[in-house]
């Protein structure tokens, strides 16, 4: 018996990196998992390579910037499976550069993904759990939502308005069965933590040594809080963000 047997999970951003992670764990908790992606060739092979382990998923297209895109993904979901149980917010990007030749361009994108996209996504999900009474929605923040970052303004806000949705929604939610909660991942060995190592913005070494652990974390040091927050273990806890960053928050003042 799994803890998440007869669950149904959508992720958003499930084809790859902490997504993938995160399917992972709740597909072998006993979750059936919706991998919702805008890459099509990632969203069918990690399904593929999570039913070549015996476990249950399923692919639905989705980009989280529009919200037709995003009804119509809740619409099939809920005709597939009736109802959902789990929502985790995780599709992402980043890019960084000086603000003032940052292109609006650029900023729409992010902010559209990670801050606008998951609302679209609470939105339409949290209609569904609020009509049974019950539900969790995990969004993933940052690190970056926490105090500055140069060359990451748009990043960064758009992390520090998940963790005000999260608080927020969480409130306006908790009477009504549906908890709402936050992980902020530290640097993390992913697709688009390699993207700003290749950038040449920062090495592995100096992430290495502005964590107190002095490592950057792996997916499924990520995914394992996922699994624990979105269980009934975690039934207390609402409307909160956790960090899971090898101490990166709590160092706020850096040696000189
Ligand atoms: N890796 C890190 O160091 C780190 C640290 C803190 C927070 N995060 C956050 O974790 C989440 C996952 O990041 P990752 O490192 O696994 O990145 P990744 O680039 O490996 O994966 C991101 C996934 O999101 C999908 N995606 C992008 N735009 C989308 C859209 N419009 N609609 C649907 N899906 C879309 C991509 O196709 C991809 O599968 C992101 O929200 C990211 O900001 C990552």
């Amino acid at each position: 018996m799994g803890e998440l047997d007869g669950r149904i999970a959508i992720i958003t951003g499930g084809g790859r990196g902490i997504g993938f992670g995160i399917a992972q764990r709740l597909c072998k908790a006993g979750a059936s998992v919706v991998i919702a992606e805008l890459d099509d060739e990632a969203g069918k092979k990690a399904v593929a390579e999570l039913e070549s382990t015996g476990l249950n998923a399923s692919y639905q297209p989705i980009d989280v910037r529009d919200p037709v895109s995003v009804e119509r993904a809740v619409e099939s979901t809920l005709q597939a499976h009736e109802q959902i149980d789990i929502l985790i917010n995780n599709a992402g990007l980043v890019s960084i550069g000086p603000t003032e030749e940052y292109s609006i361009d650029d900023w729409s994108k992010q902010t559209d993904v990670m801050l606008s996209g998951v609302f679209y996504c609470m939105q339409a999900v949290g209609r569904s759990m609020l009509k049974v009474g019950k539900g969790v929605i995990l969004n993933i923040s940052s690190i970056g939502g926490f105090g500055a970052w140069p060359l990451r303004a748009s990043y960064n806000s758009s992390k520090a308005g998940v963790i005000s949705l999260t608080e927020n929604i969480g409130c306006e939610w908790a009477r009504r069965g549906v908890r709402v909660v936050s992980v902020a991942p530290g640097v993390t060995r992913t697709q688009l933590f390699q993207q700003v190592v290749n950038s040449g913005d920062a090495s592995e070494e100096k992430f290495n040594q502005r964590t107190p652990m002095n490592r950057v974390g792996e997916v499924d040091e990520i995914a394992s809080v996922v699994q624990f927050l979105v269980s009934d273990r975690a039934s207390y806890i609402t409307a909160t963000t956790v960090t899971v960053d090898g101490g990166w928050v709590a160092w706020g003042n850096l040696p000189v």
